[in-house]
């Protein structure tokens, strides 16, 4: 019997469907995009791949055995109320956590290297150098510390940053000191100049990068105050705290890829706050013929009883 995938991807670069008819020609695809899709008889599907699923249609799906998330994060997934019990996948590949690396890496030298300053001292005509503390100076804490977290404190420690790591269980990382669970947090915070949030979008994290974690963070780091950066989930953190922190001085900067309400609205005073970085939740974009042989290599696995790899464990949300 032909193999029917249900792929609802909403992203502008997986809306069309070839990469997943050339990764696994053998099966049949229901695009949910096409509205000739409606149509179709949802009982034939075994698998979905999907970004923000319409609520309702996975449970829609009565023989519908895994479920693959399109990107790192199951927030998107979680958020339908009628969300079937069924194995859900996370996207884990080297062509997404490296770009998450590169925009880590990216912005953490950005703030290091107060290249904002330096390029508004470009727009006026002035020449002047800035303090250049080194690497080894600034304490970097990031905040979930799965796969991509682990490949960023990689590339970090090359530069010679001191990292932490705050995290739900105990990491044994060399170079990297572990904090873990509540208990633990605001001795991280006191140890942390640079906060890098990868962290998932739980019930747990919603709106934990607030005035008081701000408060908490080390201010006797090489700038005085700290910085935050987040390319996790905007609904980690509450906009007017970070916004109030930058303009008195309790934030030296901050760099963000994600908000709470996305796109960003025009009129939010956050577009014009000059030491904060923001980027379009263009982080790390999923590649889609990576994502496609990833589905296909998974399927492949769950077929022949080698099981599903990357699993979310629902308990933890994540
Ligand atoms: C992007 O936000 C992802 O979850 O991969």
């Amino acid at each position: 019997m032909t193999t029917t995938i249900l792929l609802d991807l909403k992203w502008e670069n997986l809306k069309s469907d070839r990469t997943f008819r050339q990764a696994m020609p053998e099966c049949q695809f229901i695009n949910w995009a096409d509205a000739e899709s409606k149509k179709a008889d949802l009982s034939q599907v075994k698998y979905a791949v999907v970004w923000g699923p319409e609520p309702g249609l996975l449970g829609r799906c009565s023989n519908l055995e895994a479920i693959f998330s399109v990107g790192a994060g199951v927030d998107h997934i979680f958020s339908d109320p009628d969300l079937p019990n069924l194995p859900i996948v996370r996207f884990v590949d080297p062509m997404l956590t490296g770009p998450m690396v590169e925009w880590v890496v990216l912005q953490v030298l950005m703030q290091v290297r107060q290249q904002r300053r330096y390029d508004q001292q470009q727009r006026d005509h002035q020449w002047g150098e800035l303090p250049q503390p080194s690497a080894p100076k600034f304490r970097i804490g990031i905040m979930g510390f799965g796969e991509l977290g682990q490949a960023c404190a990689q590339q970090l420690l090359g530069f010679g940053f001191a990292m932490n790591a705050w995290s739900n269980s105990p990491k044994d990382v060399e170079g990297v000191t572990s904090y873990f669970g509540n208990d633990q947090l605001s001795e991280f915070l006191a140890n942390t100049d640079i906060l890098v949030s990868l962290l998932p979008l739980t019930q747990a994290t919603t709106g934990i990068i607030n005035q008081q974690l701000i408060d908490g963070l080390a201010k006797d780091g090489p700038f005085g105050a700290p910085i935050v950066i987040n390319a996790g989930r905007g609904g980690s953190q509450v906009e007017s705290d970070i916004l109030s922190a930058l303009q008195d001085g309790r934030l030296h900067g901050a760099s963000l890829d994600v908000f709470e309400t996305e796109p960003l609205p025009a009129n939010s005073p956050l577009w014009d706050q000059p030491n904060l970085i923001i980027t379009p939740h263009a982080a790390a974009m999923s590649d889609p013929d990576a994502l496609a042989a990833h589905v296909a290599n998974q399927i492949a696995r769950h077929e022949d009883g080698r099981g599903l790899e990357n699993l979310v464990d629902r308990s933890l949300g994540y």
